[in-house]
């Protein structure tokens, strides 16, 4: 029998008790953009929709502080690298709040707790002969925090930050890949680490035919960093410590309890950009101090504005801020992830999101909540909405594969279904005490009310809104949830 990568996903949803959850780390040295706000914002639905199954949830997100590209930006922007990274990871907690993500920690690798924890991690390999000395000559790109090689440039640059990297030449502490990989493949292979969709999992194997070796872990040129407890010249290498912050944050160094509650089933989620380093790096890394590996690792498509990646240089990046403030939390996440199905690339057109959050939210959904709600009020008869399960039943194979896209487009289908039903049935044309009006309003606002249920890890507010609309014993029309722009 052949077992999908989507049974065994469920399979391993259904099975387990606690669901740990992470998103990547972000690096300071940027402002929090879309592409942070869009994986943040998928790992939340997930979050909410393990809690409301019932399930104890730990969401983990949070800020990736140390390394040359933060200290060099905090050069630039005049400040020391610790007011700097204060700074700007206020403002990606600040943009997660405003999103209204569910995040349980928000770590910062700048935390007492990880820098320990690291070192603890850090002397454990050493301590058992898992990192070696060595000389590093090689190419390093900052912009990637990355050791890069000649077949990697494209003329001569680093094909995403289109700089040439540098040359370094220096004495490191290498970490002993090569004696792990073959278990790490293997765990690949059999899903034991499951990695997905599909396709990554063959780019994850794939990365095992080109020349995997040993890699450094360490700097000696950098000063911003954790220092190796063992050699305190050196900082330790900062994705090394970046793809701790899955452990320290749940107590690897402190608090072996919490952390065994919580490394039973790890889900990571990400873009496809740092596939090696959560794929083979981070497992390896594990295996190597006996601890488990992460159980799945969710790598979706990168999206581009209007065609063209998203950059600086560009000017095309777009604040999540600017989306909240215009469009509210909910509807820009929903309009964050209905552009195009999680896992694959897609493009971005801003100027679609007025058009598309008038015709989905204020005409559709805003609309029918609205009309129903008024028609209710005034209403002579009794009316008594219940919900029932069965949407948000419907849609539970798709969020738990995290086919997030598919979810709400079953949703809105409901949703146009019954503005459709509403305009043919015409009960402001009834009269106001007539049974059957009542019983329509009744059953269309029961569905509203399962919508709600269905809706709630995408839009939290505006699910909450609609219960709280249609639970009470007397219905009102209230504000409109989504004005028209
Ligand atoms: N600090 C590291 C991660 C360490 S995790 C142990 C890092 N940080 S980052 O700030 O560059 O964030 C990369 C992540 O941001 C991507 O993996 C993805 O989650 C998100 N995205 C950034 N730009 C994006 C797009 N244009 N499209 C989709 N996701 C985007 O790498």
């Amino acid at each position: 029998m052949i077992v999908s990568h989507n049974l065994n996903a469920i399979i391993n949803n259904m099975n387990q008790k606690n669901f740990f959850i992470t998103t990547p780390i972000y690096y300071v040295n940027d402002r929090p953009h879309i592409g942070h706000a869009y994986t943040t914002v998928a790992a939340d639905v997930l979050a909410r929709w393990h809690k409301q199954r019932g399930e104890e949830v730990f969401f983990l997100t949070g800020t990736d502080e140390h390394g040359a590209k933060v200290a060099e930006s905090a050069k630039k922007a005049g400040k020391t690298p610790k007011d700097f990274c204060d700074e700007n990871s206020r403002l990606f907690r600040f943009a997660f709040d405003q999103l209204n993500i569910s995040y349980d920690y928000f770590i910062r690798t700048t935390d007492d707790r990880h820098e320990k924890s690291v070192a603890k991690f850090m002397q454990k390999l050493y301590d058992q002969e898992d990192i070696y000395e060595s000389m590093y000559e090689g190419l390093y790109c900052t912009g990637c925090e990355n050791f890069l090689t000649e077949k990697e440039l494209v003329d001569g640059k680093c094909p995403d930050h289109l700089k040439v990297p540098e040359k370094i030449s220096e004495k490191n502490y290498f970490f002993k890949l090569t004696k792990y990989l073959p278990q790490v493949k293997k765990m690949i292979e059999n899903d034991e680490i499951l990695i997905m969709p599909k396709d990554k999992k063959k780019e994850a194997l794939g990365l095992f035919k080109q020349d995997l070796s040993d890699f450094s872990v360490s700097r000696e040129n950098v000063q911003w960093g954790i220092p190796l407890p063992f050699d305190k010249k050196q900082v330790t290498y900062v994705w090394v410590e970046a793809l701790q912050n899955y452990i320290s944050a749940i107590g690897y160094g402190d608090d072996r309890e919490n952390f065994e509650k919580w490394w039973q089933n790890p889900f990571h989620i990400m873009a496809k950009d740092i596939l090696k380093f959560h794929c083979i790096y981070w497992p390896a890394l594990l295996l190597a101090v006996g601890e488990k590996t992460p159980k799945q690792v969710f790598l979706h498509g990168f999206f581009s504005i209007n065609g063209q990646k998203m950059s600086k240089s560009i000017g095309n990046v777009i604040d999540p801020n600017d989306l909240v403030a215009k469009y509210g939390s909910d509807a820009t996440r929903y309009l964050l992830l209905s552009q195009f199905p999680f896992g694959q690339d897609g493009d971005i057109k801003q100027e679609k999101f007025d058009e598309q959050f008038n015709a989905d939210l204020a005409n559709g959904l805003g609309n029918i909540v609205s009309r129903v709600a008024n028609l209710i009020e005034q209403s002579e008869t009794k009316i008594k909405p219940t919900g029932s399960d069965e949407l948000f039943n419907n849609i539970s194979n798709d969020i738990s594969e995290l086919r997030f896209h598919d979810a709400i487009k079953k949703i809105f289908e409901v949703i146009s279904d019954l503005n459709g039903e509403l305009q043919k049935v015409k009960p402001w044309e009834m009269s106001k005490s007539d049974v059957v009006r009542g019983e329509f309003l009744n059953k269309i606002a029961s569905e509203l009310l399962s919508v709600s249920k269905a809706i709630m890890p995408f839009m939290p507010e505006t699910a909450r809104q609609i219960e709280e609309r249609f639970s009470k014993d007397t219905i009102t029309k209230g504000t409109p949830l989504f004005p028209r722009i």
